[in-house]
């Protein structure tokens, strides 16, 4: 319950920001991404053991989660670009997470159906989408 309240949250977030997109809760979007990686590596590690299934959906939930927050924030190297310059390009990068978004809810599935031989393909695509992601919209001094 708690997690569909704080769901309803970041959705409620999204509906509320309108034109003035920025975080509700205030985080940046490096310790979003951060927050990423580290349900990334806990699925990765146990992605294969279907006694942790139950376990590995709500990861993989807790990273759409933070997918939709990271879409609320406008990555820094677009902030100093002209408005619509800008603008144009933060639609780009909420499509591309949109789409990882969505591989996120098929990685849920998966691991509720119990089809961990799918697990990996998804979480293929997902770093590739990741590596797309870096390529555009990190900043070259913090590319690695
Ligand atoms: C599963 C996929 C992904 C993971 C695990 C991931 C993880 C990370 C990590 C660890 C960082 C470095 C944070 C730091 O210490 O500064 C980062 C930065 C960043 N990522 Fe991702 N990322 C993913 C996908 C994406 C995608 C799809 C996009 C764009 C559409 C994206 C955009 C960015 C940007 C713009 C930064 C720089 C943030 C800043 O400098 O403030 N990432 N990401």
């Amino acid at each position: 319950m708690r997690r569909i309240l704080g769901i309803s949250g970041v959705l409620l977030g999204l509906a509320m920001s309108g034109a003035a997109f920025g975080d509700p809760a205030g985080a940046d979007l490096a310790t979003v991404m951060k927050g990423m990686k580290a349900k990334f590596s806990d699925i990765t590690r146990q992605m294969m053991d279907p006694t942790r299934n139950e376990n590995s959906a709500i990861l993989s939930l807790d990273l759409s989660v933070l997918i939709l927050q990271a879409m609320q924030i406008v990555p820094p190297k677009l902030t100093k670009l002209p408005v619509a310059e800008r603008d144009a390009l933060y639609i780009d990068y909420r499509k591309l997470l949109s789409q990882l978004y969505v591989l996120s809810l098929d990685l849920e599935k998966a691991f509720r159906d119990g089809r961990n031989a799918d697990v990996k393909a998804i979480l293929m695509q997902m770093d590739a989408l990741r590596k797309q992601g870096h390529a555009l919209y990190v900043q070259e001094e913090r590319q690695g």
